[in-house]
């Protein structure tokens, strides 16, 4: 049990930053991936608004599959290089999408998204992860959001995996 708040009545950076250090409390001194994959997505889900989907999937085999995850029930794997969170993992770069019904082989794993976050994790130069974040809302995303999820990533990423 841990005694964590986050004001999520303030500016957007102030708002990473402190949800960064929750995170990074969170997991410190905890090796368990899973464990701390399971704690980030629940304190996403918590303290984001606008989100119907939060979660992690990992790379296994050269698959995804499926992780800790707040939300409705999910695609269990997801080839690389499929839907937005296999190209999150196959390219290694962030997928920040406005609309997910415009993007090409989008996995519908829940009818209500209509955007999408996707963060790879990475481990000594290894993508080990996608962190995913879903929205019912159009554009939910912002780049701040995007900003400011790479960071937290980066800074829990070793107790990751
Ligand atoms: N929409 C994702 C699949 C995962 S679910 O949204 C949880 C995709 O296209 O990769």
């Amino acid at each position: 049990m841990f005694e964590i708040t986050v004001d999520t009545d303030q500016p957007a950076a102030e708002f990473y930053a402190d949800l960064t250090s929750a995170a990074a409390a969170l997991v410190d001194g905890e090796p368990d991936a899973i464990a701390n994959m399971a704690n980030v997505a629940a304190l996403i889900w918590q303290y984001m608004p606008g989100l119907n989907w939060a979660g992690f999937y990992r790379v296994l085999e050269d698959e995804l599959v499926l992780g800790p995850f707040q939300g409705k029930t999910a695609c269990i794997r997801i080839a690389m290089g499929a839907g937005v969170c296999g190209t999150a993992a196959a390219s290694g770069t962030v997928q920040r999408i406005a609309d997910v019904h415009a993007f090409p082989g989008h996995i519908a794993c829940d009818a209500d998204s209509r955007s999408e976050l996707v963060v790879p994790v990475f481990k000594n130069g290894a993508i080990i992860a996608v962190l995913d974040l879903d929205s019912p809302l159009p554009d939910h995303f912002g780049p701040a959001d995007e900003a400011g999820m790479v960071n937290l990533i980066g800074a829990i990423a070793s107790n990751l995996g």
